[in-house]
């Protein structure tokens, strides 16, 4: 069931660089939402900012679902300046969410910057503890790898800088966990940027792994109305259809998915 909710702020915190967590007072989507699915949140005080913001919810604590959000652009400005009791209507939860992992595979989830925010209700709902790799731009861009670590997964490290971790990209752990460990058998749990989603897709096909991907595309109405947010698929008899992020997705499967150009050697 979708909910629209005027939840309450309870919380609203700078978390260092861009990265916020909010925290909505919320009866009812905090009480269904499962790992992976988002909400849509009206901007307030704003009548020119009409189209609702879609956001991961982080995790569900104490009555309250957090958000985790980078401010990127004008509607997430407003939010990072809305105050404890402020009240905001939000839609959902929405979307499909991730699926329970498979018992005989080793999870691995991978997150580039605040993707990290969408596999967080996924490393609590697993009952075998994994790997998580994060990975982003710089230092300040590594998010919640605490957080994961409290709940008993390991976690590795990638910057693009170099200032924090392996240098390199957060695939390049996952190739040197899938050296490692040869003969695994593996899960991949990804949210993140769209390149780095295809190159986790590639690795899994590779190594006949199954993989779960959580995209993050510019939404419109976030129900599934307007098609601002289309992906081609290609179904089980192998025709090619084309499916709304926001209802048939965020996550896909990533052998289903049929990605716009060729992968090369990313
Ligand atoms: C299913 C889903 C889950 C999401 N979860 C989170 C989350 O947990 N935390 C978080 O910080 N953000 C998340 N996002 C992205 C978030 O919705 C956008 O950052 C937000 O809508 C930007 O609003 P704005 O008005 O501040 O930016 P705008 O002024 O609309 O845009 C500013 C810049 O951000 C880019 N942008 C806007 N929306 C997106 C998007 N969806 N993906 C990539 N770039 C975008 C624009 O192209 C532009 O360059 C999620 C998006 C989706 C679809
Ligand atoms: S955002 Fe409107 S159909 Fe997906």
């Amino acid at each position: 069931m979708i909910y629209m909710e005027t939840c309450r702020v309870e919380d609203n915190r700078g978390v260092g660089g861009e990265y916020r967590i909010l925290v909505l007072r919320s009866e009812q989507i905090a009480g269904s939402v499962l790992p992976g699915q988002f909400v849509h949140v009206r901007i307030p005080r704003r009548n020119d900012l009409v189209l609702r913001r879609p956001f991961s919810v982080f995790r569900v604590r104490n009555g309250c679902m957090e958000i985790f959000y980078k401010v990127v652009g004008a509607g997430t400005r407003v939010l990072a300046e809305t105050r404890r009791h402020a009240a905001l209507s939000v839609l959902g939860p929405l979307g499909r969410a991730f699926p329970d992992a498979d018992p005989d595979a080793e999870p691995v989830l991978v997150a580039g910057g605040y993707g990290a925010a969408a596999l967080y209700m996924v490393a609590e709902a697993c009952r075998r503890r994994g790997t998580v790799l994060l990975g982003g731009a710089s230092a300040g861009d590594i998010l919640l790898g605490t957080e994961f670590e409290s709940l008993g997964w390991r976690v590795e490290v990638a910057t693009e800088d170099g200032s924090l971790g392996l240098k390199g990209r957060v695939t390049d752990l996952l190739d040197a966990l899938i050296a490692r460990r040869p003969g695994e058998h593996f899960e991949f749990f990804a949210c993140g940027p769209e390149g780095m989603l295809r190159a986790v897709a590639r690795r899994a096909m590779q190594k006949g792994v199954r993989a779960w991907l959580s995209f993050d595309r510019r939404m419109g109405c976030g129900v599934g109305a307007c098609l601002a947010c289309v992906l081609d698929v290609r179904d089980e008899g192998g025709r090619r259809r084309r499916v709304r992020v926001c209802r048939e997705g965020p996550v896909f499967e990533a052998g289903t998915v049929v990605w716009e150009e060729d992968p090369g050697n990313d």
